[in-house]
């Protein structure tokens, strides 16, 4: 089988996401193409995958620009195939923000008129050295607001890697 792992990433976390993901599904045996929407380059050639998944990250509510022109241009052919879309999200890390990370993701499907077979919410990370001072801003007063950390100077990562490879085992299965 041929996967097709599709990606947009701002600070780093959703490309490890994808790349994890790409060696778990060689790892079981099947061929991956890992594609970086922000290239939109290279001959790929969704149509020969059999089933494609797509992993964002949210900022500022919404998902990378360069994915939603991903799915917007292959919007038929990832209509035909089983399709997996998975949103990265800090909101995803708290129990209370489980309704914001599932609204960012209906958003994204509403706006660009697609239902992927199956989509899945994980936690993103903080990374300080990614950051300037807007972002730095934004992430402590709109994305955290009154959400502690442990050691707010330092990064986290909350992505649940073993939640994650479950479901990849799932959808692509043996
Ligand atoms: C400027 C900025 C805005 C963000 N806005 C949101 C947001 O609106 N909602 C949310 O849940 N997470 C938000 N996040 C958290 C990111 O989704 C999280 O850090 C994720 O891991 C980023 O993935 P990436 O490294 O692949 O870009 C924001 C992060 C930054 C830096």
């Amino acid at each position: 089988m041929r996967v097709l792992v599709a990606f947009g990433t701002t600070e780093g976390q959703t490309g490890k996401i994808a790349e994890a993901i790409a060696s778990q599904v060689r790892g079981m045996g099947h061929e991956v193409e890992v594609f970086d929407t922000t290239g939109l380059q290279g001959d790929l050639n969704p149509e020969l995958c059999d089933k494609i998944i797509v992993a964002a990250s949210v900022h500022e509510q919404g998902h990378q620009e360069s994915v939603e022109v991903f799915v917007a241009a292959n919007r038929k052919t990832l209509q035909a195939k089983p399709t997996m879309f998975v949103s990265v999200s800090l909101a995803a890390a708290f129990e209370g923000g489980m309704a914001d990370a599932q609204g960012y993701a209906d958003a994204f499907f509403d706006d660009l008129d697609w239902r992927p077979s199956q989509s899945l919410l994980i936690a993103g990370a903080v990374r300080h050295g990614a950051y300037g001072y807007y972002k730095e801003h934004i992430l402590e007063h709109v994305v955290l607001q009154d959400r502690e950390l442990d050691n707010p100077e330092s990064d986290h990562e909350f992505t649940d890697w073993t939640f994650l490879a479950r479901a990849i085992k799932e959808f692509v299965g043996v």
